[in-house]
């Protein structure tokens, strides 16, 4: 999608979104007012943040391979540690929602499929003292990259993966039972979305979230989000447009909410 296709979309998404005055479940409800629409600053927000800045100015290069959406072969590229962080960590009001989400639920066993240099990882860790979070990155040098990062935030509860989705989910996830939460954001194409969404599947309980990044950023990630608005084990959704979450409770009824964020 081009990016005049993406502001147009997303100009009708704040048009026609709705406001907590048009929810009636409960459970949404509570959730918007208390998670999603909750605006206060923290003192670790400023931490990462800070981390954030450093990155931001940070003109190493490195050599990386490109395994995301775009790139039809594993291409090699050199990119600065800078341009990395300026087009991969997730912004500040997303990664915050990432934070209170955890803060909320307190899931204890968390995957995330794309970690770049950490920042989304760090804002989950900061949420939790005893959650455990395991995240995959398939280029070696961000992941040392992201490590270092952990480091200087004094964060343990971390397990980088270093390899692609495509060969290390399957691994970690036979030696998983379940997840808790899992935070989805690489590789953004149809078809290893759909089956990473599926394999994680297996691994899930009434109480799981799975957050999926950029769903509206394609035609091919609208799809992706349709299936999986569809899929029988999915109660109930929620459209924030540039990122969508979904959740399995039994005790809600099945219903698709898109919300002004
Ligand atoms: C959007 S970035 C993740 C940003 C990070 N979650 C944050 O907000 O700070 C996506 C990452 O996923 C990695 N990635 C994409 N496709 C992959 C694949 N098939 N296997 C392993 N890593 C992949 C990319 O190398 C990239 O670093």
């Amino acid at each position: 999608m081009n990016n005049l296709k993406l502001i147009i979309k997303y100009f009708k998404y704040r048009i026609t979104a709705n406001s907590k005055h048009d929810i009636h479940s409960p459970f949404v409800f509570q959730l918007l007012t208390k998670v999603i629409n909750n605006k206060s600053v923290l003192s670790v927000f400023k931490e990462v943040e800070n981390l954030r800045s450093l990155l931001l100015k940070d003109k190493t290069e490195i050599r990386i391979e490109d395994f995301g959406a775009g790139s039809l072969k594993n291409k090699t590229k050199i990119k600065t540690v800078a341009k990395i962080a300026r087009n991969a960590a997730k912004q500040p009001k997303y990664a915050q929602l990432l934070y209170r989400l955890v803060k909320h639920f307190q899931p204890v066993n968390l995957l995330e499929l794309g970690t770049s240099l950490g920042i989304s990882t760090a804002y989950m860790s900061k949420a939790s003292s005893t959650n455990k979070i395991t995240t995959i990155e398939g280029s070696e040098n961000i992941a040392n990259i992201a490590i270092d990062n952990f480091n200087r935030l004094n964060i343990s509860n971390i397990q980088v993966i270093t390899g692609n989705f495509d060969v290390q989910l399957p691994v970690l996830l036979e030696h998983t039972s379940t997840f808790d939460f899992v935070f989805f954001d690489g590789n953004h194409r149809k078809q290893p979305t759909l089956s990473y969404f599926e394999a994680c599947l297996q691994h899930k309980h009434n109480d799981s979230i799975f957050v999926f990044d950029d769903i509206h950023w394609s035609l091919e990630m609208e799809e992706v989000w349709e299936l999986i608005k569809q899929s029988p084990e999915v109660t109930v959704t929620i459209d924030l447009f540039f990122i969508g979450l979904v959740f399995f409770r039994k005790e809600s009824t099945k219903e698709h909410f898109t919300i002004r964020f």
